[in-house]
């Protein structure tokens, strides 16, 4: 059977300045993209940017030059961080590429074929200097969001997409299929917002130019959300190259943050069941970061640029710290206290001095080679089956995105390993010449080893570091999970001797 996984991150505006929000949900896509071919799939990893619309057509004009040229000149913002991030995607998409304008056009022109889109009036708040349309919901006391001004009631000609027509069958479709909407309290949001009924949706706006054109009326913008959603088929061949389309649709994930889950919950699902493909597998939303327990905002200047946090903690402590400290899905808090503790009491104390300790022991007690165990007590076997429990529960994380929990199994190993460590105190038993020095060495190594792979999707850097310690050349990137998922004695292991730190500890200034 033909093991392919196809995830992917939301488009993001092309305006924004990429942050730590946007690093989130990027960097949990890379983690489950790396999981998954650690277990032989193959995988698709999709992300890029979103690039049309008023705000980018009103940022340009600013500027006194063309949209297309204001977003080529800030893609790069978004690419260059994800290689700081070390993210593997497969492909990335833009939404002003030739390749996706047609895809756009074909699916609006089908789904209006198909007797779903019609033409009808748009009615809303609109505010004029603003140039923008706002919902009743989205007025701050009766006033513009953003400026602050009276907005007008206006009428605007639109095409209407017939989303009532798809209550029903969205709900058949979500009580199915019960992790659609994944976590469970993202599921319940949805569903009840459907069960309350759909109302038509309008899919076209003629009050801006800055998008792709309605087919056959050019008076007429595709709304961005429309635009912006067809990315995840464009982005895998859809109209160009239909087999390597056919091999990864339907997606299994869609990664995104709670703000946006009603477009890719409700709206996508139905313009794809409209279209005649079928839905996403999951969509998972997940929760929002604060500053030192604010809210992240450009006026309050506390927007953290993950450039700079990188700079200062490192890439893999960074990524380990986003998954370590919060429940994936959940909100959480971002401050410098919480991430130095993470370094310094994880990463340094119970994997760094764990690693260093059982190197230099190797180097020093065994001559630096790891041997098959001669004899075997009671704590030794404990340590191999609680590793292999621990394992499992891992894998059973890793797949349903519960990656907290899955980093509590990796840790709890580290707790295990530890204490063996001091219990069994290898250098009393080197001291007496007990042959059982083999046998820690050999469950304290292979322990680390399995570790490393497991933190692999969190630390790609440090996890190949850890092997490098323990003698092992391989890339630990294209070792296969089932193989590496017991302990075994290794045929041919470089010369282990002593370290520099993995993971130094940072000093924590007051
Ligand atoms: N362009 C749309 C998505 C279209 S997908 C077909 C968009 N872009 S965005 O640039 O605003 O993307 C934002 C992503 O970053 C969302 O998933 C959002 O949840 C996430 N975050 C923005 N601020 C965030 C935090 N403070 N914390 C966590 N994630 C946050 O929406």
């Amino acid at each position: 059977m033909d093991k392919k996984y196809y995830i992917t991150t939301p488009i993001y505006y092309i305006n924004d300045v990429p942050h730590i929000g946007h690093a989130y949900t990027t960097i949990a896509a890379d983690i489950m993209a790396r999981y998954k071919r650690l277990g032989g799939y193959r995988v698709f990893f999709l992300t890029g940017t979103d690039e049309h619309g008023q705000k980018v057509e009103k940022a340009a004009a600013l500027s006194g030059i063309h949209p297309r040229e204001h977003a080529d000149s800030m893609v790069g913002r978004f690419t260059e961080l994800w290689e700081t991030l070390n993210i593997s995607n497969t492909g990335f998409i833009r939404t002003t590429e030739e390749r996706h304008r047609k895809v756009v056009q074909h699916v609006f022109d089908k789904v209006r074929e198909n007797g779903d889109i019609y033409l009808g009036e748009y009615e809303d708040w609109y505010c004029v200097p603003c140039e923008t349309y706002y919902t009743e919901m989205q007025l701050k006391d009766g006033l513009c969001p953003d400026c602050r001004r009276k907005p007008e009631k206006l009428k605007e000609e639109s095409y209407f997409f017939r989303l009532s027509k798809y209550t029903q069958p969205l709900l058949d479709h979500m009580e199915s299929h019960r992790d659609f909407v994944m976590p469970e309290i993202r599921y319940n949001e949805v569903a009840s917002f459907v069960k309350g009924g759909l109302r038509d949706l309008s899919v076209s706006r003629t009050s801006f130019s800055w998008g792709i054109k309605v087919p056959s009326d050019d008076r007429h913008i595709v709304y961005v959300w429309f635009d912006a959603l067809t990315n995840y088929l464009t982005g895998i061949g859809y109209l160009e190259d239909e087999e390597a389309f056919k091999s990864f649709w339907p997606c299994d994930a869609h990664l995104i943050g709670k703000d946006i889950l009603r477009f890719h919950a409700v709206y996508w699902p139905s313009f794809l069941m409209s279209y005649g493909l079928e839905p996403p597998k999951h969509i998972f939303a997940h929760g929002w970061w604060t500053i030192e327990g604010q809210k992240m905002s450009k006026s309050l200047g506390n927007v953290v640029d993950p450039h700079e946090v990188v700079r200062t903690y490192g890439v893999d402590e960074f990524r380990f710290f986003l998954f370590r400290e919060v429940p994936f899905g959940l909100d959480g808090d971002f401050s410098k206290q919480a991430i130095v503790n993470r370094i310094n009491g994880d990463l340094a104390n119970d994997l760094g001095n764990l690693t260093s300790r059982t190197v230099t022991m190797i180097g020093k007690f065994l001559k630096g080679k790891i041997e098959t165990p001669e004899k075997k007590g009671g704590a030794d076997d404990h340590v191999e089956t609680s590793a292999m429990r621990l394992i499992k529960e891992y894998r059973k994380e890793m797949e349903v995105f519960g990656f907290h929990k899955a980093l509590q199994n990796v840790f709890e190993i580290m707790s295990i390993l530890n204490k063996y460590i001091d219990s069994e105190a290898p250098w009393k038993l080197a001291k007496e010449g007990d042959v059982r020095v083999k046998t820690v060495m050999f469950n304290l190594w292979n322990g680390i080893r399995i570790a490393a792979v497991l933190l692999y999707p969190f630390m790609p850097g440090k996890s190949q570091l850890i092997w490098k310690a323990l003698g092992i050349g391989k890339s630990i990137e294209t070792c296969d999970l089932e193989e590496e998922m017991r302990f075994y004695t290794p045929s041919d292991i470089a010369p282990i001797d002593k370290i520099p730190p993995i993971f130094p500890r940072i000093e924590e200034t007051a």
